[in-house]
């Protein structure tokens, strides 16, 4: 493979080479058999774009505003775990790759650089995502050092109440590092003789009996406008609707939760359907090129977040690597753009995809 990959499915190979097998294992896989995982990026290439012709494309504009926020490119970072396991420079390498790219960062609650340390390194508008653990207290104080520090939006992971079952891990006898967003506050040493220790750190502190009315919880210790992140269903979605979130991220965790959850495409529309415009969908899940990202915003995302190509092009050449992942996903949004008679985003529509659905009726 030539040195310099030309999509981001090459950064993959890439960091297969960079890494050691158990932490590439972690970044890679999804649960059980790993069906979602599959699923995810196949049922992409179960939708057809439907381009208009003889439309003026001389000048594409794919820059939009996430909650409010202007950004050059309809997609962004989704929030991943442990980037020093990628990359010594970590959290803080991708946030500088985001800002000189223009596109905003969703950092993990389980992040190896602390808030303030991501904060102090980049102008990159960031959002923080929350795991709440059974011990609120301290993801109270995360929550409050990423207002203080200037973070603009809280994404609550939804899907989460445990850790699912990712069998590399089993296997590898997964070892986190410590989380130094929670240094002082809690320690991952756990013994993890059994297998993962990620899943045994997991199991003693997410909080379990997380639920809706929950939100008030959160509301109370913040005033940051807040996403729920892992809706799939339209009942969820007018839930979270009802309750007057600022937004709701549809996605399955990239796999690695419930296996045999949907692809999150394939839900994507009846989740914009339920919520009716009232709050702005995002998306993730799946999406390794520009195609990827169009066919989502013309199923009704706002914008679109994107995982493990991150991660990818971390491991294989640190911040630029993460420049180079989001420089090749704009430039293959706008050529779609382009090709497909689309030169801003709103003017991507329903009528630019056709989905298996479609074909059924
Ligand atoms: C994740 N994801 C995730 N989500 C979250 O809310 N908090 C987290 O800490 C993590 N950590 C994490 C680690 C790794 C290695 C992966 C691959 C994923 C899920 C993530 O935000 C997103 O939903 C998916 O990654 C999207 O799917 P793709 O783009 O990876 O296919």
């Amino acid at each position: 493979m030539a040195a310099e990959p030309v999509n981001v499915n090459e950064f993959q190979e890439l960091a297969k080479q960079a890494l050691p097998k158990m932490y590439y294992d972690f970044y890679t896989v999804g649960a059980e058999d790993q069906h979602t995982l599959r699923e995810n990026v196949e049922a992409f290439r179960r939708i057809a774009i439907q381009p208009r012709m003889l439309v003026d494309v001389s000048r594409i504009d794919m820059s939009t505003t996430i909650l409010g926020y202007k950004t050059s490119a309809p997609f962004m970072i989704a929030p991943t775990s442990l980037h020093k396991l990628a990359h010594p420079e970590g959290e803080v390498a991708t946030a500088k790759a985001a800002a000189a790219c223009n596109t905003i960062m969703a950092l993990s609650f389980t992040s190896t650089c602390t808030v303030e340390e991501v904060s102090s390194s980049c102008n990159a508008v960031r959002f923080f995502q929350l795991y709440v653990y059974k011990r609120r207290d301290v993801s109270a104080v995360l929550v409050q050092r990423a207002e203080r520090n200037g973070f603009k939006a809280i994404i609550l992971t939804a899907d989460s109440p445990r850790l699912g079952r990712r069998e590399a891990d089993i296997t590898n006898k997964m070892i986190a590092p410590q989380l130094k967003n929670l240094e002082g506050l809690l320690s991952i040493d756990v013994d993890s003789d059994k297998g993962s220790n990620l899943e045994a750190f997991a199991s003693r502190t997410f909080d379990s009996s997380l639920c809706w009315k929950d939100i008030e919880w959160l509301r109370s210790i913040t005033s940051l406008p807040i996403l729920i992140k892992g809706v799939l269903t339209g009942e969820d979605a007018i839930k979270a609707t009802e309750l007057g979130v600022s937004g709701i991220v549809v996605s399955n965790h990239g796999a690695r939760q419930l296996d045999y959850a949907p692809a999150s495409i394939t839900v994507l529309e009846e989740v914009v359907h339920a919520v009716g415009g009232k709050i702005p969908v995002l998306f993730d899940g799946g999406v390794r090129r520009g195609t990827d990202i169009f066919k989502a915003l013309a199923l009704g995302a706002q914008a679109v977040m994107v995982g493990r190509p991150v991660i990818y092009g971390l491991a294989a050449k640190g911040e630029y690597g993460v420049r180079r992942v989001i420089e090749m996903l704009k430039d293959e949004l706008e050529l779609t753009m382009a090709l497909s008679g689309c030169p801003t985003v709103k003017d991507i529509t329903r009528s630019h995809v056709r989905t298996e659905h479609d074909r059924l009726q």
